[in-house]
């Protein structure tokens, strides 16, 4: 028997949510929080899967169900991966799949497109497929599609490419950022988001008020645009401003909570640049741009109003292999 082990960054929304699944670009930060997806090679033709972050162990199938039928919650992105491997190289080999992340599925890191990533990879590397960054890409996000149904793809590039990236919808633009000195406080609001949810609700929005949610997407485009510009130029009061811009109009969208507005707002008056939710809303993380100086005042200020801070680098690593 033989195995591999790959892992895979977490991730954050910077700027651009929502708009960006409407053709607008956004910004996405890899995170040092990772996935790790191990794979062995089986004498026999079955398929199992270990998940403890997803209280899934010991899982089993016969690899030729896998994908087919009725697939749990839980497998779904990692079955959908090997079955999507297995069509297109013809591999058919038994496989016994273990996931174990430094962060909780809660956070909204981006753990279903790191374990899709992972399993893509590690299964390239096994059986010897050489992969383009564009095509592990092409592969994962199709296999987000085929199990969500929507998304932009950002947390699938951010989790191969890493770094920060500016990203168009399908991976049409993937531009890597050169980030220095980029300060962020992150606080999670304790309620796990569901992102298909979010994507409806603003769905809904758009075929009642297209011309008004279309302008809101325009001009969500415009600030990130602008705000790649404040980034290279590390401009970072600018930046936090075009983060509260952004965040008022996923506000208007309808994407924000009271608890999320209070994290934000204590950020705010404990002297952060600028604050905004981070994904789909409803629930995840908030950022905040911070100055050295002002990190732990603001870290307090988020923990004061409910938040937990999580204690995570940015402009991670992409995939790569451990083992
Ligand atoms: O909930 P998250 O962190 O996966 O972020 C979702 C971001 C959306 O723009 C709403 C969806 C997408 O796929 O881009």
């Amino acid at each position: 028997m033989s195995g591999i082990t790959i892992s895979v960054p977490g991730k954050l929304m910077l700027m651009g949510e929502h708009a960006v699944v409407y053709g607008r670009p956004c910004m996405v930060t890899a995170v040092d929080q990772r996935m790790k997806v191990s794979i062995e090679l089986l004498d026999q033709p079955i398929f199992q899967l270990t998940a403890p972050d997803l209280n899934i162990s010991h899982y089993q199938k016969s690899i030729g169900e896998v994908g087919k039928g009725k697939i749990l919650k839980e497998t779904k992105f990692a079955e959908i991966a090997v079955k999507n491997f297995s069509d297109k190289y013809k591999v058919t080999s038994g496989l016994a799949i273990k996931t174990q992340s430094d962060f909780s599925p809660k956070f909204g890191f981006g753990s279903s497109s790191a374990v899709t990533v992972g399993v893509i990879k590690a299964l390239a590397e096994l059986f010897k497929v050489k992969l383009t960054q564009k095509e592990l890409f092409d592969l994962s996000y199709k296999t987000v599609l085929d199990v969500q149904g929507k998304g932009s793809g950002f947390d699938v590039a951010a989790a191969i490419y890493g770094g920060t990236l500016y990203f168009q919808t399908g991976g049409s633009i993937i531009e890597p950022l050169i980030i220095d000195g980029f300060n962020l406080v992150v606080g999670f609001s304790g309620i796990k988001a569901d992102t298909v949810t979010m994507m409806s609700l603003v769905r809904t929005k758009m075929e009642n008020y297209k011309t008004g949610v279309e302008k809101i997407f325009d001009n969500i485009g415009k600030l990130v645009n602008e705000g790649k510009m404040a980034i290279l130029d590390k401009e970072w009061e600018r930046l936090g401003t075009l983060m509260d811009y952004n965040q008022n109009y996923l506000e208007d969208l309808g994407v924000s909570t009271s608890k999320l507005n209070q994290m934000i707002a204590g950020a705010k008056a404990a002297g952060a640049y600028g604050a905004k939710l981070s994904g789909a809303g409803g629930g995840d993380c908030i950022i905040a741009l911070v100055s050295a100086k002002s990190r732990y005042k603001v870290s307090q200020a988020i923990k004061k109003a409910g938040g937990q801070i999580i204690d995570t680098k940015v402009n991670a690593e992409g995939a790569r292999r451990e083992v």
